[in-house]
């Protein structure tokens, strides 16, 4: 039997490769894709070998992921629970993709993926999985296996002489990609403490940053960054310059409680300054150009797509549904935000736009003003008619 591995090269990976090879008589082939992950994959190619991988396939999939993924739920503005910016739960729709697209190419049995029971991302994976290749076979190892601790896991692995990592023991289990780190585990799973300084990966905290604020402006077109301070910038290299700048000024940081999709909370921490940063500006800049009744609608689209996202459900027919109201509301999000950073804070200081529907001469208190104040009296008169209706029964 051949199995395609979602393979990152950590603690339960690499047992897996072994326990496939031992349980399922497997020839395991790795799969790993760069998603900005901010440390250099090459090195996994050996160490999948070593640990008796048959072959390895690393893609780069950074760009995908950026135009494909994270740049329509920036426009749906999609956010889960208010708070969550979903750089994760984005990923897992891609990496499944790729690895069925693999275990086509070598004609494997099954796929195989490294995640918990407990978890969003087996459902993530297996949705894809569901969608794309519904007759493919899906194994999940640590659903499976006896090995109930870390402990376990590396008295199997000495076991096994599989090379593991000899770094220091790190408390909390880390996902992160270009659009944001995800933590867990250790001291967070008390929500009453607060998340130690050493938990958050990416962001100077918000005291030790830096104090003079900085100005930056985003320029959209529709609906998509395009360039920084006037400067043209790939997709990839747009994120990875603002989570640099926001992440120095202490943005994006998140402490949450959230609801996964299994019926347990959890309590996360999430760094995503790039991801921050877009959101509010691109938010800011549909405030000038969509009209109120879409504006207001587009929050609850915003919502479902979030929900979409975190439940795994990116390769259905509602999302394909969604994509196409969005985009229609995206035609006009085109112009300039400016920012502010400062001490953890983004907070837009100046917005414009070719097709703003804002009109000095409508809003203006000054002279000029073209506001023709009378016609309020009968549109009150009618608004209020209900009202009245109801006032005069006393
Ligand atoms: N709770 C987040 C989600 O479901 C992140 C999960 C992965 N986090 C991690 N530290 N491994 O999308």
């Amino acid at each position: 039997m051949k199995v395609v591995l979602a393979y990152s090269g950590g603690l339960d990976t690499s047992v897996i490769i072994k326990w496939l090879i031992e349980n399922y008589q497997a020839e395991v082939i790795a799969f790993s894709a760069d998603l900005g992950q901010g440390e250099n994959i090459e090195p996994l190619r050996k160490k999948a070998m070593e640990t008796g991988a048959s072959r390895i396939y690393i893609s780069d999939l950074k760009e995908e992921f950026v135009t494909d993924y994270i740049f329509p739920a920036l426009k749906a503005g999609a956010i889960y629970e208010s708070k969550y910016l979903l750089a994760t739960a984005l990923s897992r729709p891609l990496i499944a993709k790729h690895l069925i697209e693999v275990a086509k190419a070598e004609q494997a049995d099954a796929i195989a993926h490294g995640c918990t029971g407990k978890g969003n991302d087996q459902v993530r994976f297996e949705l894809a999985v569901a969608a794309l290749a519904p007759r493919l076979r899906v194994i999940a190892p640590v659903r499976e296996w006896e090995l109930g601790s870390r402990e376990a896991e590396i008295e199997y692995a000495q076991k096994h002489q599989i090379p593991i990592p000899v770094t220091k023991e790190n408390p909390y289990s880390i996902d992160r990609n270009l659009w944001g780190v995800s933590i867990e585990c250790g001291i967070l799973e008390n929500p009453w403490e607060e998340p130690p300084a050493d938990a958050y990966q990416i962001t100077t905290s918000p005291i030790d940053a830096p104090s003079q604020p900085i100005y930056l402006e985003v320029e959209f077109e529709e609906g998509l960054p395009v360039k920084l301070n006037g400067k043209s910038f790939s997709p990839v290299d747009l994120i990875n310059e603002l989570n640099w700048m926001g992440g120095e000024h202490g943005i994006g940081r998140v402490d949450m409680v959230e609801n996964r999709l299994v019926g347990i909370k959890s309590r996360e921490i999430y760094e995503s300054p790039a991801g921050t940063i877009l959101y509010l500006a691109h938010r800011e800049l549909e405030t000038m150009v969509l009209d109120r009744e879409t504006g207001q609608f587009k929050e609850l689209i915003s919502r479902q797509y979030a929900r979409l996202i975190y439940d795994g459900l990116w390769f259905s027919q509602l999302r394909e549904a969604l994509d196409g109201f969005v985009n229609k509301t995206q035609t006009r999000v085109t112009g300039q935000v400016r920012l502010k950073l400062y001490k953890g804070n983004a907070s837009v200081v100046g917005r414009q736009s070719p097709y703003s529907l804002y009109r000095y001469d409508l809003a203006t208190y000054e002279e000029g003003d073209l506001f023709d104040h009378r016609s309020a009296e009968g549109f009150i008169r009618l608004f209020g008619l209900p009202l009245r209706i109801a006032g005069e029964l006393g």
